[in-house]
């Protein structure tokens, strides 16, 4: 019995989905490096794979500590079940794998992971999946962009980079009206900072990549939602795809879990201290973070955030070359696309992640040439501070 539902979110992190007296009151949990599992008999075998026994098969088909974590997640974001990925775009790509089919139409942000941008580009131009990106403001423009084959609003919010917010409980209000699955992108927020599923959303996704493993040694993703879509994914795209995650990255996942509220704290409270002082840094010129009071999504980022996270846009005078001087003269803060980590990162979406992205698309997302993107690790803040303010004075 998991202690799932009972405690608060803290106390969850640490020991949902995981019973240490039946697995002979090991304090940490097992790593089942295992690909398969036996049977007693031929016949047990065959009732294993008939579902008229419980038990495992095969680790693609499931494994005890991946389980383990699936019921951690599935805890922490207040959902029914959860379902481990090999990476945060094996998640993205079984999930609309599962939702669409030739001829369907997808709605989404303005504004995604540059890889999910491929993704959708690859499904429209092999399979005719076709994808609209719009900013997803009101529910007017919703409405209005809403075709009789649409079957998936995909959001991301914050938006990756320009961390713009998109309000969960308006879309998931539009979408109901019409039969329309929501997917939600929960990577930059974590079920810490916010809960898609608690708005009305369908279908929650993470590159656990980021936050949930936190110390940037594993890469996997994350999919929450009701029992019978887990399933449905678990034995349609995941089990004949194949992108599950090994036991022990599980095991890592299930480790970063257990700091993550202390982390998120953290990450959180330092980003504050570093907005101020780009705020009033003459070299900077524009911050995007929606827990300032100026910014368009700090309403949203107030009803639907428990705070506003632990990434960073910032725009500073000039153009490309500016940007990559200033990141070259950084000392302490690393270059590097992923984010999450104790460590600082710093990137440039408009040649890194959002590269793939066209120029005239990047444009309209808000993706400037003096754009960066940095994510807040677990350093004093002012060490990180530092760093960036001996840099823009180069
Ligand atoms: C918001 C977001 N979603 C999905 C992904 C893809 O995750 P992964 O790299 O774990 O495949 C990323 C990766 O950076 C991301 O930032």
């Amino acid at each position: 019995m998991t202690l799932k539902g009972k405690h608060r979110f803290e106390t969850k992190t640490i020991h949902d989905g995981y019973e240490s007296k039946s697995h002979h009151n090991s304090l940490a949990s097992p790593i089942y490096q295992t690909s398969t599992f036996t049977f007693e008999t031929a016949e047990a075998g065959e009732k294993r794979f008939a579902g008229e026994e419980p038990g495992y098969i095969y680790s693609r088909l499931g494994n005890p500590t991946v389980r383990m974590l699936e019921e951690r997640i599935a805890s922490l974001e207040n959902a029914e079940a959860g379902l481990a990925f090999g990476s945060g775009m094996a998640a993205v790509s079984a999930v609309l794998m599962h939702l669409v089919k030739s001829g369907d139409h997808i709605l989404c942000s303005e504004g995604v992971y540059g890889c999910t941008f491929g993704l959708l580009k690859m499904i429209e131009e092999k399979f005719g999946i076709e994808h609209d990106l719009l900013p997803l403001d009101s529910m007017e423009q919703i409405q209005q962009a809403i075709r009789s084959n649409t079957k998936v609003i995909y959001i991301e919010t914050p938006i990756n980079p320009t961390l713009k917010l998109i309000d969960l409980e308006m879309i998931s209000s539009v979408a109901k009206e019409k039969g329309i699955k929501v997917v939600v992108d929960n990577t930059f927020s974590t079920p810490y900072l916010q809960r898609p599923l608690e708005f009305g959303c369908d279908i929650v996704l993470h590159s656990a990549t980021k936050y949930i493993g936190g110390h940037g040694d594993v890469v996997a993703g994350l999919v929450v939602s009701d029992q019978g879509t887990i399933t449905s994914i678990a034995k349609s795209t995941q089990k004949d795809i194949g992108g599950i995650l090994s036991p022990f990255d599980a095991w890592l996942l299930l480790r970063g879990l257990k700091t993550l509220p202390i982390r998120m704290d953290r990450h959180c409270a330092n980003a504050r201290s570093v907005v101020e002082k780009l705020n009033e840094h003459s070299a900077v010129t524009n911050v995007m973070y929606p827990g300032q009071e100026e910014s368009p999504s700090f309403l949203i980022a107030q009803k639907q955030m428990k705070s506003p996270g632990g990434l960073i846009s910032f725009e500073i005078n000039g153009g490309k070359q500016e940007a990559q001087n200033f990141m070259n003269h950084l000392r302490m803060i690393k270059i590097a696309v992923s984010l999450g980590d104790a460590e600082t990162l710093i990137q440039h979406p408009a040649t890194m992640t959002h590269a793939v992205v066209p120029e005239e698309e990047r444009k309209r997302m808000g993706i400037s040439e003096s754009l960066i993107r940095l994510s807040i690790g677990l350093e004093a803040w002012e060490d990180i501070w530092e760093d960036i303010e001996q840099a823009l004075e180069r």
